[in-house]
């Protein structure tokens, strides 16, 4: 990424998704110096965090899979979250909550993304997600605003209902899940 295609993407996300999409849509593997990242110091059980940018508006970040890795479910309070695979393919699975007290909750979407897929979600589509690879891969996560005390990451565990046109319930569970920070090579705003 261009110093320049950074500003303007983080420009975007303050005022427009649509637009910060159309900017991800630009962005190619060559412009964050991705083949700069040491994806191989990643363990298999964990998962590779590449810090690009943080501010108080928006954090963004390049998640580094190994094969078999996973990012378990979890949640985006009030947040909006732009993905974009940038290596490799991503298995998204993703739920709405009903109602967040009890954990009421139903299927938002299930399927893959591959190289160059972006997603979207919101506070109210999506936001709570699991993300799994087979064979690795690298996606950059555009997150405006980024987690903070007020807007902790849950881990949760869904319980399916016996019947599908019934909510099921996404239970909060702890998590042994960790990532590695891993340093990044590319371009500063
Ligand atoms: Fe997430």
């Amino acid at each position: 990424m261009s110093t320049e295609l950074l500003r303007r993407l983080v420009e975007a996300a303050q005022t427009s998704s649509n637009d910060a999409v159309k900017i991800l849509e630009q962005l190619s593997p060559d412009d964050i110096n991705l083949s700069g990242v040491p994806a191989h110091l990643v363990p298999e059980d964990a998962v590779g965090y590449v810090p690009v940018l943080k501010s108080e508006a928006i954090s963004i970040g390049l998640f580094v899979l190994p094969p078999k890795g996973c990012i378990p479910l979890h949640d985006h309070p009030n947040m909006t979250v732009l993905t974009k695979v940038l290596q490799g393919s991503i298995e998204v699975t993703s739920f709405d909550f009903v109602d967040r007290i009890s954990g009421l909750a139903r299927p938002f979407f299930q399927g893959t993304l591959k190289t160059n897929a972006i997603d979207i979600l919101t506070p109210r589509e999506g936001n709570v997600h699991e993300l799994a690879t087979a064979d690795g891969a690298i996606f950059i996560d555009v997150i405006f605003p980024p987690y903070n005390s007020e807007r902790p990451c849950t881990y949760y565990e869904w319980i399916a209902p016996d019947d599908y046109n019934t909510p099921g319930v996404l239970k909060t569970v702890d998590t042994d899940f960790y990532t590695i920070l891993l340093p990044y090579s590319g371009p500063l705003l």
